[in-house]
């Protein structure tokens, strides 16, 4: 690893869908860095963005399907443009990824342990005679009590908590320096979760991998994250530590997503719903704010054109557009500083 670099590097990448012959863009001008050790959250509303994100850093997208432009670098390795050979070498070595559902990620007729061996095989970073042993350290590793047993038995003979430990031991079995988690909880239950996000942090601290992990779950930033990036209609709209985000969220849709939040001390009656949805690609326009456009008593705002540069209204931590200098919220009679924390 490049000491003093960030582990990730991804500079104005945009992504382009091709949907019934017309390109649409998904993604627009996004800049996200991760710093090995760094846990880095990317939040925002289903539909948004992230796992878009996610799949060009691991190099996924289908050629024909998408276009990818921009500047990804990983390590010092630059993922736009790289080969298959290429991607296929930095998968797993310096990239792994946690899929929400281990299912689509898991070869069906394939052994538990056989699964793990193959990963291990693409890379040569251990030699074959340690595989069997280091395949039943990674299962142990990841909190499965019998890992021989496991390691015989082919994905739907376990439990959804079970599978996704599988893949876990999976995406870390060549210890890559970032690990990228895409909701790897959702289909879980709750004690569940937290056990796999408990898991996932201490791998983390554990080999100091820098992380990006993909949530709905506010909470679980707070607890986890160190920075945090906040995505709307495939644009960063803010970032910053968790701290300076958290405690001084200044765009109108970080407002309005920690407003929508459930936190203990909120009941279901109170919680204040997001009004409309996010736009299909055909209707975005990212000069604009788009959030701005979605809800009925920012009409006014919405019209401005923003610059693609986000301003930095504290160190580290950048908005864009500036809207959110006139923004309130409708039922806001004081002023925005005396709201800080609601
Ligand atoms: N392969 C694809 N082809 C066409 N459109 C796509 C493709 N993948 C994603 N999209 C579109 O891009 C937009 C962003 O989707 P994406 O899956 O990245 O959102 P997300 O933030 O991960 O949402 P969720 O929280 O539901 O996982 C959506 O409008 C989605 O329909
Ligand atoms: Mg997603």
């Amino acid at each position: 690893m490049i000491e003093g670099k960030n582990l990730l590097d991804a500079k104005g990448v945009s992504v382009d869908f091709r949907i019934n012959g017309k390109w649409l863009t998904a993604l627009y001008n996004v800049d996200l860095a991760v710093k090995p050790g760094e846990v880095l959250a990317l939040v925002g509303e289903s539909g948004s963005g992230k796992s878009t994100f996610a799949t060009s850093v691991i190099g996924l997208h289908s050629k024909n399907q998408a276009r990818v432009s921009g500047s990804i670098v990983l390590d010092g390795h630059q993922i736009i443009g790289a080969s298959d050979k290429e991607m296929q070498e930095l998968r797993g070595v310096k990239v792994g990824m946690i899929f929400q559902d281990p299912l689509s990620a898991l070869n069906p007729l394939m052994k538990i342990g056989d699964q793990i061996s193959e990963a291990m095989e693409v890379h040569d970073v251990y030699p074959r005679e340690k595989w069997e042993n280091r395949t039943i350290e990674l299962l142990k590793e990841v909190g499965i009590t019998k890992p021989e047993r496991v390691a015989k038995q082919y994905p739907h003979e376990l439990s959804g908590g079970m599978r996704q430990r599988v893949m876990i031991a999976l995406a870390i079995a060549n210890e890559p320096d970032l690990i990228i988690a895409d909701e790897p909880t959702t289909a879980l239950d709750v004690t569940i979760q937290a056990q796999i996000l408990d898991l996932i942090q201490e791998i983390q601290k554990k080999k100091k991998s820098g992380v990006l992990l993909i949530t709905h779950d506010l909470g679980v930033v707070a607890e986890m994250a160190d920075s945090v990036a906040v995505m709307y209609a495939g644009q960063i709209v803010e970032s910053g530590s968790v701290e300076q985000v958290f405690e001084n969220p200044t765009h109108p849709y970080t407002r309005s997503l920690l407003r929508a939040n459930p936190s203990e001390d909120t009941t279901g009656d109170e919680l204040y719903v997001i009004p409309g949805t996010v736009p299909s690609l055909a209707d975005m326009d990212h000069s604009k704010d788009l959030f701005l456009q979605r809800v009925p008593w920012l009409a006014d705002l919405a019209q401005e054109k923003v610059s693609d540069t986000p301003a930095e209204i504290e160190k580290g931590h950048f908005v864009r557009g500036n809207a959110w200098k006139d923004f309130s919220f409708p039922d806001e009679k004081t002023s925005k500083k005396k709201l800080k924390k609601w």
